[in-house]
């Protein structure tokens, strides 16, 4: 089990999510302020004009992608519901869900990413994202241990900074499609130690990053660096989506992996993993991550650490899109 993280100590008892801090007022009980305006016809709403009323509110909107997006939400949204027909318990429990799950966020836990993750939506929009990816190394989530400005390190280096775990040699070659070694590419790298925590998992991660790191490839386009065998590990299920994964009989773990971020001027960012071949759940990653050209062995070596290689391709640069959402970043 994960050590729980600060501020994740919030319990949850069976009749609902504590943290959400809500009155528990039946929805139907709760007092309402109703503005009327003298120009306005009362209408009756009902189960038959509901959503057509809603629709009718963001014709409006301030731009054809908001509308687009606000009338999907409504119609699916408003599907859902009457798919499900909740109770009016079930409900609340669905607004205290959320916003525990809100209420679980801070500068080292993502809470709303794994909720994304585990229920299949990051990949789906990385799936939409790169469509097309060629030669080009395939990406799969950020996963929510990302942390901006990592330190920087020499090509060579230890980045583990006693870390436990078994030692470990990465190397690889960034390139482009056609085959052009990618001089100067700044390579992104974090990792969980032997035991499937992240440096952010521990009290002190913040100020001492470890398993994390950012590298410049030399002029041939060449990384390596020195650190520990990552271990498989549940993401942190001591929140909202922890529960939810017990309810829909899931298991949280992830196999063992290795997280790249690799950008170049003109190429796209590519966002990514190597996953360590054998792992025991390559096969049913809980937040749907694993693809099979990312998987590659551990190499024992007859000298020296285990050693694990990867030459990943990036994909040329595209335009600018408009309309379309871009991979999710943690803050
Ligand atoms: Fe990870």
């Amino acid at each position: 089990m994960h050590a729980a993280l600060p501020g994740s100590q919030a319990g949850r008892s069976r009749e609902g999510w504590p943290c959400s801090g809500l009155d528990r007022h039946p929805p139907g009980k709760a007092k309402l302020r109703v503005r009327t305006r003298p120009e306005n016809v009362m209408q009756s709403f009902d189960e038959t004009n509901i959503t057509s009323a809603v629709l009718a509110k963001v014709a409006q909107a301030t731009s054809p992608r908001a509308r687009q997006v606000s009338e999907a939400l409504i119609r699916h949204l408003h599907a859902f519901v009457r798919d499900i027909e909740p109770t009016e318990a079930e409900w609340l429990s669905a607004i205290e869900f959320l916003t525990c799950t809100g209420q679980m966020c801070s500068r080292t836990r993502q809470e709303f990413i794994l909720l994304s993750d585990t229920l299949g939506v990051s990949m789906l929009v990385d799936a939409i994202n790169h469509r097309h990816p060629g030669a080009a190394t395939q990406t799969t989530v950020l996963g929510p241990f990302y942390v901006q400005d990592a330190p920087e390190f020499a090509l060579g280096d230890d980045i583990s900074r006693g870390m436990p775990g078994e030692k470990l040699l990465v190397e690889g070659s960034v390139a482009r499609a056609d085959g052009t070694p990618v001089a100067g590419a700044i390579v992104d790298t974090w990792h969980a130690d032997q035991d499937g925590f992240y440096d952010v998992q521990t009290p002190s991660g913040l100020e001492t990053p470890a398993g994390r790191a950012r590298l410049r490839t030399d002029a041939q386009g060449r990384f390596w660096f020195h650190t520990v065998v990552p271990a498989s590990y549940p993401i942190p299920d001591d929140g909202p989506v922890g529960d939810m994964l017990k309810l829909q009989g899931r298991h949280p773990y992830r196999p063992a992996h290795v997280h790249f971020m690799i950008g170049a001027p003109g190429c796209e960012t590519l966002v990514t993993h190597i996953f360590i071949a054998g792992d025991r759940y390559l096969a049913s990653d809980v937040v749907f991550g694993v693809k099979d050209m990312l998987i590659r062995p551990l190499e024992t070596q007859a000298t020296g650490p285990a050693r694990l290689r990867y030459d990943f391709v990036l994909a040329d640069a595209r335009p600018a899109a408009t309309g379309v959402a871009s991979p999710p970043q943690q803050g």
